[in-house]
């Protein structure tokens, strides 16, 4: 057998001279650790959320949670990895998400699974697998996290993003999906962001194979002017071909049937009902008689939210992504296996939100930034600020503290950082005395107070 040739890896890296100064060789080093860096780079299309960012995500996160908390909804966690067949079953095998999203491999049992590209299918499967069945009707879930989309990389599309959402399982009145709007929309309200709702009805199993008949005879007389991908569609899934971004097909839209007139009595008198009630809530809707989302669970109400054309005076509409959608899936738990059970939902996708929030200025309310800092020298001295830091906390007190720094110099060179109004010293003398040291950060001030006291003191000042 030929002998196997060895590469090396070798990296080309500049010689070391002995005449090269200092600086010289830091420059040659730190081009050896960039290219060792590089290899380790964040994936395309993933992003790290920095301490920088947590701000806007701890507002988005507390606002949901106060929403979905007020709704009745209770919070569900569902593993990220799931069978493939889960997401070929619910959204759908000829959808872009299933035919070339998902992140699919086989896992060292030979089963193929997948990173999930959405949270309904899993939701849904939680539901009939823990018999939530059998809990009062409707049950109401929410969840927050992250799902995996290999999509082209570009703004606002990545390929691990987050969702925030909801579903309401086992209720077929048309108030959910009301409530299940109201909910999405109240959410933007509150954290100051425009946006516009788009909404359509795409029927159920009774009214929508005759519109897709139709829907196909018009495509048909147009399939020269379709992509590669629609013309494939076309008679697989024809809804598909009103949610493609292409040019030609796009063009092609412009006078394809709409499916509200194809609706059936059930679906027109649910659609009509959704409407008043978001009518009664003085919830401004467009109705898009083209949306059909790129998921194929729907039936009935399906909506969308978009970023509000102009955010600020003259600014150009932005055709950006959706940032968020939703709609009725009164047939999914029935191919997962369930009785015939009615559901509907949405989520939204929070990287988008933020990036909108940048674009309309809308700043995240944060936590209070810390008044108070925490000083220590010595040991003895460290100890008790852990117990007196504590007690800051459970009175709710915008503190800070450098724990692992001794000298009291850099601490107050952090604390001035921080901007604080007061700091607390506790240094060997206050140890002895059972006392502590408190600076007005403004006058330089200094006076000392009772260990004992110090909490209350702290308060009356900040009030003041
Ligand atoms: P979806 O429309 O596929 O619906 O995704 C919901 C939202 O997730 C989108 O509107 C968008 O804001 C965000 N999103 C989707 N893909 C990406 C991406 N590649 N990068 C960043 N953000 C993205 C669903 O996922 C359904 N499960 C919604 C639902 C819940 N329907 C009923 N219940």
């Amino acid at each position: 057998m030929p002998k196997k040739k060895i590469i090396k890896n070798h990296m080309p890296v500049k010689k070391i001279s002995p005449t090269q100064t200092k600086a010289e060789r830091e420059v040659v080093a730190e081009e050896k650790r960039e290219k060792i860096r590089k290899g380790f780079q964040l994936l395309r299309g993933m992003k790290d959320i920095l301490p920088s960012d947590q701000p806007a995500w701890q507002f988005l996160y507390k606002k949901a949670e106060e929403l979905t908390g007020f709704y009745g909804f209770r919070r569900i966690e569902t593993p990220i990895l799931e069978s493939s067949n889960l997401f070929k079953r619910s959204v759908g095998d000829v959808t872009d998400i299933v035919e070339k999203e998902m992140y699919t491999f086989n896992d060292p049992g030979g089963e193929s699974v997948s990173l999930r590209p959405e949270a309904t299918a899993s939701v849904c499967r939680a539901y009939l697998e823990h018999g939530l069945i059998n809990q009062p009707q409707p049950v109401k879930l929410c969840y927050w996290g992250p799902m995996f989309r290999h999509d082209r990389p570009q703004n606002g599309r990545y390929r691990q993003f987050h969702q925030w959402g909801a579903e309401t399982i086992g209720e077929i009145n048309p108030a959910v999906d009301a409530e299940l709007i109201l909910l999405a929309w109240l959410f933007f309200k509150e954290i100051g962001l425009k946006v516009n709702l788009q909404i359509n009805s795409i029927g159920c199993p009774n009214c929508r194979p005759e519109y897709k008949k139709n829907l196909v005879a018009y495509y048909r007389r147009k399939k020269k002017h379709l992509c590669a991908d629609c013309q494939r569609r076309l008679l697989k899934n024809p809804l598909r071909l009103l949610d493609c971004k292409e040019e030609g097909c796009q063009e092609a839209k412009a006078e394809a049937p709409q499916i509200i007139d194809w609706l059936c009595e059930e679906c027109k008198n649910h659609f009509m009902k959704v409407l008043e009630y978001l009518d009664s809530m003085e919830i401004p809707y467009q109705l898009d008689n083209f949306l059909v989302r790129g998921l194929d669970y729907y039936t009935k109400t399906i909506f969308e939210f978009y970023p509000a054309a102009a955010a600020k005076e003259g600014e150009e509409a932005t055709r950006q992504s959706a940032l968020g959608g939703g709609g009725r899936y009164d047939g999914l738990l029935e191919i997962l296996g369930g009785r015939p059970t009615p559901g509907g939902g949405f989520s939204l996708g929070i990287e988008r939100i933020i990036n909108e929030m940048r674009r309309q200025e809308v700043e995240p309310t944060v936590k209070k930034p810390p008044q108070i800092f925490l000083a220590q020298i010595g040991e003895q001295a460290k100890q008790k600020a852990f117990r007196l830091f504590e007690e800051l906390r459970r009175e709710k007190l915008p503190a800070g503290q450098m724990f692992g720094k001794d000298s009291l110099k850099a601490q107050l060179e952090i604390a001035d950082k921080m901007g604080v109004k007061y700091v607390l010293i506790l240094g060997q003398k206050e140890i002895l005395e059972d006392t502590v040291l408190l600076r007005d950060m403004d006058g330089g001030v200094q006076e000392t107070i009772g260990f004992d006291r110090a909490v209350a003191e702290v308060k009356k000042k900040l009030k003041s």
